[in-house]
């Protein structure tokens, strides 16, 4: 869901103020946001601090001269890839309704040939009313997406429905709006196997060993192709996540669990090893606690070499997954053993991080992307965000590799 982008009307409410973590939230997930404000909006938020969230110019004013020289009202209403009303007033909505065309705001939402989300918020009574229910009925007759409001104590002292949704509910549905349709996604029938997580090897029934990774980016990269429409089958390690919806979850505790759950999976046709499988595990695993006090000295353990299970899929005779691609955790010359971890792994991409920094556990990563064509640098991001765009980047070789225009080509 890299590169899209949302044009956002903020209406004159109380709740206008949250539109500005919206944008934030939405930024921090690659949507950006081109932003109107009506005027009663004005009265609640600055143009100047949506621009600053926004990182865009702000536009307020329907004939503006120099707008629309620079980019006309219709040009404007069709420049994202969804509408957004919120706060959408009482007012708003009923000028919706109507096809009023007297403000910019209105007049965006009658150009548009986009699909148009508006999340109320006002006042129990004005949302109960009967105008206000007549008017949410048409728009979503019309095609609307008319979220309800949440039900709580509200800023005029009431208590009721007419709360603006969470910020995160906002985002889920925008989110899910903006999901290409089911005939457009370019990963259906492609089998993804990704691995996650940290591997666990065990020492006694309470001791192991393992290291910091979250899960966090293999998990979003799971998500994303199963965004892009492939099936997506999932090896994790112990982590702390929920399961994420439309992905086969098989959780495993040790590498050679997670070698054996992914040659269980196969015939893949992508594999992206994200695992922070540890290297070693102890030869010997105690069936009952190692006591070690009174003895002296600290025990010696023994360790043994775990499969590699990247490499091993990567050179796999029969059932080698189309396209493998591994990840290299490092912390000094990243691309340069990254690139010696290409050769040795036997993948054809690596996905090198540094990892020196907070990355593990963290939220952001930033990386190159190393193919057997060079390295390209992409800037610190959200790892929703490398996810996405990783995803849709093997959509593009996958796709590009299906195309018969292509292959004749080459
Ligand atoms: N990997 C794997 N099985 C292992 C070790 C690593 O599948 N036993 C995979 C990881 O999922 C990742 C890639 O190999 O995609 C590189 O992992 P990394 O820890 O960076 O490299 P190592 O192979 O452990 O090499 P080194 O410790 O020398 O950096």
């Amino acid at each position: 869901m890299s590169s899209k982008r949302i044009l956002l009307i903020i209406g004159g409410g109380i709740a206008a103020y949250k539109s500005l973590e919206l944008i934030r939230e939405l930024g921090r997930r690659g949507i950006a946001s081109r932003v109107i404000v009506t005027k009663a909006g004005t009265e609640f938020v600055t143009p100047l601090s949506v621009a600053a969230l926004s990182g865009d110019k702000v536009y307020t004013e329907l004939f503006n001269l120099t707008d629309e020289t620079e980019m006309g009202h219709i040009e404007l209403s069709r420049s994202a890839d969804l509408l957004v009303v919120c706060p959408a007033t009482a007012d708003l909505m009923a000028k919706a309704v109507h096809g009023h065309a007297n403000d910019l705001a209105s007049t965006t939402l009658l150009a548009t040939d986009k699909p148009v989300l508006m999340v109320p918020a006002m006042n129990v009574r004005m949302w109960g009313h009967a105008a206000t229910q007549r008017n949410v009925a048409q728009l979503r007759a019309d095609g609307v997406t008319v979220m309800e409001p949440d039900e709580g104590p509200m800023a005029c002292g009431e208590f009721g429905p007419g709360r603006l949704p969470e910020v995160s509910r906002i985002v889920a549905e925008i989110q899910a709006m903006l999901r290409p349709p089911a005939d457009k996604k370019r990963l259906a029938g492609v089998h993804a196997l990704v691995t996650a997580g940290p591997t666990r090897e065990p020492l006694d029934p309470v001791r192991y060993l393992s290291n910091h990774s979250s899960g966090k980016q293999g998990y979003s990269i799971a998500i994303a192709l199963a965004a892009e429409g492939a099936r997506v089958t999932l090896v994790s390690g112990p982590v702390s996540l929920p399961a994420p919806e439309g992905v086969d979850l098989v959780k495993v505790e040790t590498a050679r669990d997670m070698l054996k759950a992914c040659e269980d999976a196969l015939p893949a046709d992508v594999f992206v090893s994200v695992a922070a499988v540890a290297d070693w595990r102890p030869v010997k695993t105690a069936t009952q606690k190692l006591k070690l006090k009174g003895k002296g000295a600290a025990p010696a353990i023994e360790l043994a070499e775990n499969p590699d299970i990247l490499r091993t899929l990567s050179n796999k005779k029969k059932k080698r997954p189309g396209l493998v691609i591994g990840f290299a955790a490092e912390t000094e010359e990243v691309e340069r053993h990254a690139n010696e971890k290409l050769a040795r792994k036997g993948c054809d991409w690596i996905v090198a991080n540094d990892v020196s920094g907070d990355v593990m556990g963290g939220l952001e990563n930033e990386i190159a992307l190393i193919t057997r064509d060079g390295a390209e640098r992409w800037p610190r991001m959200p790892k929703e965000q490398v996810a996405a765009r990783l995803a849709a980047r093997i959509a593009d070789q996958i796709s590009g590799r299906d195309d018969p225009q292509k292959l004749a080509a080459e």
